[in-house]
């Protein structure tokens, strides 16, 4: 079955000339309010690259994979209110700023959304994180809640939802579900994801209006096993284990 075309732009430095720049892959647009994709830079794409590339070694999938949910998280977190807030600078001049309003907390879908947990860290000290663990069931083949250990004021927190890979979206799907049953209202979710497919993006979108989508890219689409493509085969194998 061939594969759609996927979308490819020029992709460089500003200064220069599209003429002067190289062509790369980039992520495919999905026309959804809550879908926020990352802005295609020269520096996410050679990221995303080096992560995609199978020759890629343990050690260098673990520190892209990081540079890219750093910039995820950085931006995860602009989706969050802030309220005015003014200082007082040491050369005795205010500063009209703002400052986060609000308490968040990281849900990682086990086990590759373990593996963002860091970055976010490493952006708010000291966050309280929880996990849940969704796998298939043998016997009806559909995704199904096998744990859960949530903060238990979860309800007044805002949710940075991790894993990396949204490909048929169930597990997904499945968490935020375990969100909402906890309290946690829709808006105040925010899933985190490095690369969708594009019908796992939809599914997500269409089920959850409200729950915003923030991704470094949107692929072309999924193969026979369910595995993204292009993609970069199995996260969690790439990152813990090969
Ligand atoms: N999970 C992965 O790790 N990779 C995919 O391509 C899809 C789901």
């Amino acid at each position: 079955q061939p594969e759609p075309a996927a979308p490819s732009q020029c992709v460089g430095p500003e200064y220069r000339p599209d003429t002067q720049k190289p062509t790369a892959t980039v992520s495919t647009e999905v026309s959804h309010e809550n879908v926020h994709i990352l802005p295609q830079t020269p520096q996410l794409i050679a990221l995303l690259t080096m992560i995609r590339d199978k020759n890629t070694g343990r050690a260098d999938f673990i520190f892209y994979s990081n540079r890219i949910i750093r910039l995820l998280v950085e931006e995860g977190l602009n989706h969050l209110p802030v309220i005015e807030h003014t200082i007082s600078t040491p050369v005795g001049r205010s500063y009209s700023g703002v400052k986060f309003e609000g308490k968040i907390c990281g849900v990682s879908i086990m086990r590759a959304g373990e593996a963002m947990e860091q970055g976010l860290r490493d952006c708010c000290r000291s966050v309280r994180i929880g996990k849940i663990l969704i796998q298939r069931d043998e016997e009806t083949s559909k995704p199904k809640l096998f744990y859960d250990k949530l903060p238990e004021d979860i309800a007044d927190r805002w949710v940075l939802l991790l894993d990396p890979m949204l490909a048929t979206g169930g597990s997904a799907l499945m968490a935020v579900d375990v969100l909402k049953s906890r309290g946690v209202p829709e808006e105040r979710i925010l899933f985190l994801n490095l690369i969708a497919s594009p019908e796992g993006a939809v599914n997500f979108a269409n089920k959850f209006p409200k729950v915003r989508v923030v991704t470094a890219f949107v692929d072309i689409g999924l193969n026979e096993k369910n595995y993204i493509v292009p993609g970069l085969g199995d996260f969690g194998d790439r990152f813990y284990t090969m």
